[in-house]
């Protein structure tokens, strides 16, 4: 396990959609666990693969609650209903925040590290990480939905 590098605003490989995973062995796992310790190692919530380079339909989530990790490959979310607006930041744009919509609640279909199909319920602040770390996988960034002023500290 390692921590990678988290790419920054303006780093064009932010900015590219990413293509679906189709092998899930041991480079999977390895690249699995090392964007956890990333995460980890940057107080963050959420990280998805183009974070660290890799374009691939891959993120991980822990919320700091007793749910623990999640990893999702290859996800779709589906059935999106309500609007919620939260306060996001993101690792690839440091020191900056803003509130954008998302929706209040989702289902979210992804396969798991040995490419087991789940699916799974969300709502609060783990469908607004889900709805985030999403994004990443087409090149989207939080900023680019940001209502009214994006904030720096
Ligand atoms: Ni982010």
């Amino acid at each position: 396990m390692a921590i990678r590098q988290i790419l920054k605003d303006g780093d064009e490989t932010l900015r590219k959609k990413s293509r679906p995973v189709d092998r899930f062995d041991s480079r999977l796992h390895e690249l699995l666990d090392d964007m956890a310790d990333t995460m980890y190692e940057n107080n963050g919530i959420g990280l998805a693969a183009p974070q660290v380079g890799i374009l691939r339909r891959i993120f991980v989530i822990d919320l700091n609650d007793e749910t623990g990790l999640k990893e999702f490959i290859n996800p779709e979310i589906v059935e999106p209903s309500g609007c919620q607006t939260a306060t996001e930041c993101c690792l690839s744009v440091p020191d900056t925040w803003g509130e954008v919509d998302r929706p209040a609640t989702l289902k979210i279909k992804a396969q798991d590290r040995h490419g087991k199909l789940f699916e799974l319920e969300a709502e609060e602040i783990l469908a607004v990480c889900i709805c985030h770390e999403y994004d990443h996988l087409d090149g989207i960034l939080f900023k680019d939905k940001v209502k009214g002023e994006l904030q720096h500290s």
